[in-house]
């Protein structure tokens, strides 16, 4: 007997790391994290779990999403399983969420949603 609330939850999940990037563009001028780099930052995390070879099942997807509703704090990302939600400015904290924390197993503090910045 395990203590898993879910039923059928596998023992291991299908990507060991998940990561969603908000993408979301508001054509009528509002503010949101298209306006704000994110196509490049999914860009270039998708380029380097590539290059790193860590993309696939066991290992890290990255995807992108619409708007997640926290759109005070983008551009945003989260990471599953953890649910940690990041926020970035340029190609260098793309680079430490994917060494640190997609590949790494660790948390990048300096760059983590403040937890009261919601919609
Ligand atoms: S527009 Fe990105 S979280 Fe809402």
């Amino acid at each position: 007997m395990t203590d898993r609330t879910l039923p059928n939850t596998p023992e291991k999940p299908y990507y060991e790391r998940h990561i969603f990037f908000c993408l979301n563009e508001r054509k009528n001028g509002e503010d949101c994290c298209a306006h704000h780099q994110a196509q490049a930052g999914f860009d270039r995390c998708k380029q380097l779990v590539r290059q790193a070879q860590r993309s696939g099942p066991g290992q890290v997807r990255v995807n992108k999403a619409g708007c997640l509703d926290r759109c005070a704090a983008g551009p945003v990302a989260v990471v599953y399983p953890e649910g940690v939600w990041y926020t970035y400015v340029d190609a260098s904290d793309i680079d430490d969420i994917v060494n640190q924390h997609l590949i790494g197993g660790k948390v990048v503090e300096r760059l983590l949603v403040p937890p009261h910045l919601g919609h």
